[in-house]
């Protein structure tokens, strides 16, 4: 079973967007038994809340479920437990090496080997877009962007966990 979790700043707009559409993907690959999904955010504000209305109301229109998430912060355990986590942003990235502990993070340093989880930035998979992080839609408004940017990175994450997936 290969584990991904998503994370954000508050877990509310666009790490559960993230969620509920990867979750989608993965379905649609016919691969749900072999990855599993989650998401989660560095911050404690809205610890217990459902996805913001913004992210529910897109989510809806495209006629993607986000039922049943609902929002946590990121656990040390997280670092052990996920293959894959997967950084809406560089600050989200920056609190993800801190919480992992090895915020030198020097190429062998850790990321990538052994129990480490691979610490990625979502639109590193996506080369074809300037933009390097997901704006916040929280302080933007523009969930739509929020959706197209994640749609792509997520097809990209899908792409690369086949590549890497036993036959
Ligand atoms: P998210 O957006 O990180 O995409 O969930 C935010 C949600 C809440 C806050 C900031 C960003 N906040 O400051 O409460």
């Amino acid at each position: 079973m290969v584990k991904v979790l998503f994370v954000c700043l508050g877990n509310i707009c666009r790490s559960p967007m993230a969620e509920a559409v990867f979750r989608r993907q993965v379905r649609d690959a016919g691969l749900e038994a072999r990855i599993e999904v989650d998401s989660a955010g560095t911050g404690d504000w809205h610890v217990g809340q459902r996805p913001h209305e913004g992210t529910r109301k897109l989510l809806e229109k495209k006629g993607i479920d986000w039922k049943g998430i609902v929002a946590r912060q990121v656990t040390q355990g997280d670092m052990r437990r996920f293959d894959y986590i997967v950084a809406m942003d560089g600050s989200n990235l920056q609190n993800l090496r801190a919480i992992a502990g090895y915020a030198g993070s020097r190429p062998g340093d850790g990321e990538g080997s052994g129990a480490e989880p691979k610490l990625i930035r979502l639109l590193d998979l996506v080369p074809e877009t300037k933009l390097e992080d997901v704006p916040d839609p929280y302080y933007t408004g523009n969930f739509e962007e929020v959706y197209e940017l994640v749609e792509a990175g997520c097809a990209a994450l899908l792409r690369t966990i086949r590549a890497e997936l036993p036959a």
